[in-house]
């Protein structure tokens, strides 16, 4: 592969060099040099090997500061963004700004999804003759944003293709805004159990902020 098409920066935080291990230890985590990890990426879309740069997992905070030093703003931020954490904040942001928002775990992640068990949105597919998946899919795309949604199943693959001939009312977006909000992808959730105490949770949620 010569070039790739978009080049995304995962998360904004670094650790210590090592081989890739999951989950991290608290104490591997090192400042990141924020405005340096950026000179990277645009020095690898000006030598062509990133067509677009971007970023994930940036809050509105973290997106301030990278353009407060960026020759290049990011093109994208890959976020966790679905009905059950909406990121209407982020959103707006992103929208004044120029940065494109992907959805990632558009139907609420692997396990335990708040989404696919959600009692809202069970009510307004089976109204529409939607399937949850779609309902939610579709308030996603609604978002502006364009979405990795993941599935081994043929049938769900088509499925989850199907929503761009139909929306949803009215209606059905208040309901859908007024679900309660639970984030799943956790800084916290990275950390081994022994690497994370009450205060380095307190510490890492400022990433998240
Ligand atoms: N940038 C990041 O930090 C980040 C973090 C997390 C995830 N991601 C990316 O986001 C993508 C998707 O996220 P995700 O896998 O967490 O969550 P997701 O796409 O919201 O959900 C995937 C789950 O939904 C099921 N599913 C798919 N279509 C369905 C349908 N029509 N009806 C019912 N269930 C359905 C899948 O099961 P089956 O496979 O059995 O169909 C799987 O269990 C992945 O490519 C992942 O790499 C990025």
């Amino acid at each position: 592969m010569e070039y790739v098409d978009l080049y995304l920066v995962h998360w904004p935080m670094a650790v210590k060099p090592s081989k890739p291990h999951f989950p991290m230890k608290r104490e591997d985590i090192v400042p990141l040099d924020l405005a340096g990890v950026w000179r990277a990426m645009e020095e690898c879309h000006r030598l062509g090997l990133a067509k677009m740069i971007g970023v994930s997992n940036f809050t509105t905070k973290k997106l301030k500061e990278l353009l407060a030093t960026a020759k290049i703003p990011p093109a994208v931020n890959q976020v966790e963004l679905n009905p059950s954490w909406q990121q209407q904040k982020l959103i707006e942001f992103c929208k004044d700004k120029g940065i494109h928002v992907t959805a990632y775990s558009p139907l609420g992640g692997q396990f335990g999804s708040t989404v696919l068990e959600s009692k809202v949105l069970h009510e307004i597919a089976q109204a529409r003759g939607k399937s949850v998946a779609q309902i939610s899919l579709r308030w996603v795309y609604e978002q502006g944003a364009s979405m990795v949604v993941k599935s081994w199943k043929q049938e769900r693959l088509r499925e989850n293709t199907e929503i761009f001939d139909w929306e949803l009312s009215d209606e059905d977006r208040l309901k859908i805004s007024q679900m309660p909000q639970h984030k799943v992808a956790r800084v916290t959730g990275m950390l081994c159990p022994e690497g994370v105490s009450s205060v380095d949770i307190a510490e890492v949620d400022v990433l998240e902020t």
